[in-house]
């Protein structure tokens, strides 16, 4: 169905994870041309011995999407039929702190993207955009996010993603580009980078620092094992109705400070810190991040009812695994915090 498929952001957690599940443990039969930045977010390292294992099957190239000229030569030279468009600058705090490169990419780089689908639209098959949950805004106490819930974005990075949202659906309705959209909660699993709430709090836990929790640490996310999602992407890439937009959780909805906590007491189950002390006394709560989206939580009944999705792991599963990782993947903790990782960028692309 699929030949060349364009995977944008695919060095980043998610697009590496879903580059991953796409040739290890998927029916995905064609090629794969990766096209990333390396920004901060972007390492190669997180898909190391992809290139060898399937030898012609997986190709990359270094490109920032908001480079329309490249992005048109990469179309041509591998004859790309379809997208899956994960690039974009993901941190809300970052954005609460300089915006501009989250218009650029999420917003500018999409734009080009679409534009250069259009001008190959007698050979795509499908643009798949990766969205989020926080397009809709905040929720109460009660009550979820469904495909229908009027958008409401509160961050930068939400509102450039809302944006980019209807640059997509707008393509399909104007242009009739054959689209699908998914708006998924917070992922969490191998390779995400360590600015994110839980590895941040894993390695600094590992180490005994401070765990720094926002406000008063009641604010609820709705947490998705990152290979759930990659199941979720490629079904509605395979069966999706082609302009619809489906939702994607985990229906793990935690509360901050409990997850923190959680985390700490599988840490200490293993070994306390050194004084012998609980990892919780680590706990600090710190100033509240403006605009923090007080709850989210997905209804995925859509998802379920039409292509017959759910997520398979529990939270109590996929967070003991996510540590075992980071726990057994010191080498590539060390190269993320000291930065190695962007030097060896530097050595081979300049
Ligand atoms: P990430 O920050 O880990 O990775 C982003 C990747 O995009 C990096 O490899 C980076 O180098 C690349 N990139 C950034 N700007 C680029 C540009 N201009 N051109 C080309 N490549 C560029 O992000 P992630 O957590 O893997 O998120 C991937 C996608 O999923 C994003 O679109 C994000 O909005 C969405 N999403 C993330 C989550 C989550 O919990 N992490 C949940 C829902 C949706
Ligand atoms: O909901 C999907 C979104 O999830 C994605 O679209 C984003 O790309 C992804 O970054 C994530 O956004 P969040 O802002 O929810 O994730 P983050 O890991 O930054 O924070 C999770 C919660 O933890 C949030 O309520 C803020 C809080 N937090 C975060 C950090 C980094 C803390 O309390 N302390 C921290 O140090």
């Amino acid at each position: 169905m699929f030949e060349n498929l364009l995977v944008t952001g695919g060095c980043g957690f998610i697009g590496a994870n879903f580059i991953r599940y796409l040739l290890d443990d998927s029916d995905f039969s064609g090629r794969i041309i990766n096209i990333d930045k390396l920004t901060y977010a972007g390492n190669p390292e997180n898909l190391s011995g992809i290139e060898t294992n399937y030898p012609g099957r997986y190709l990359f190239a270094k490109i920032d999407i908001c480079n329309k000229d490249e992005v048109a030569n990469i179309f041509e030279k591998y004859q790309i039929d379809s997208v899956c468009h994960f690039a974009a600058e993901s941190h809300v705090d970052r954005s609460i702190v300089r915006p501009d490169t989250f218009i650029q990419t999420n917003i500018v780089g999409t734009f080009n993207l679409l534009e250069v689908a259009r001008n190959h639209m007698d050979n795509i098959r499908l643009f798949h955009h990766i969205s989020t949950d926080e397009v809709f805004g905040s929720l109460g106490k009660e009550g979820y996010f469904t495909e229908d819930t009027p958008y409401n974005p509160n961050s930068p990075y939400a509102s450039s993603k809302a944006a980019s949202d209807h640059l997509v659906r707008a393509y399909h309705k104007t242009y009739d580009m054959p689209i699908t959209i998914s708006n998924c909660s917070n992922n969490y699993g191998p390779y995400q980078f360590p600015e994110k709430m839980i590895p941040l709090m894993i390695l600094n836990a590992f180490e005994g620092k401070p765990l720094p929790v926002y406000g008063d640490g009641l604010n609820v996310r709705d947490w998705l094992y990152v290979s759930d999602h990659c199941t979720a992407i490629w079904m509605i890439m395979k069966k999706g109705v082609r302009g619809e937009t489906y939702n994607i959780g985990g229906s793990n909805e935690l509360e901050n400070i409990k997850l923190v906590k959680m985390i700490c007491d599988i840490l200490d189950e293993h070994k306390r810190l050194s004084d012998n002390h609980p990892r919780k006394e680590l706990i600090t709560f710190v100033t509240d991040r403006p605009g923090h989206d007080r709850r989210y939580a997905i209804d995925f009944g859509k998802l379920k009812s039409t292509l017959g999705w759910s997520p398979e792991e529990s939270f109590e599963s996929g967070i003991r695994k996510t540590i075992q990782w980071y726990r057994d993947n010191s080498d590539w903790i060390d190269r993320v915090k000291s930065g190695e990782y962007q030097s060896w960028i530097k050595e081979h692309y300049g």
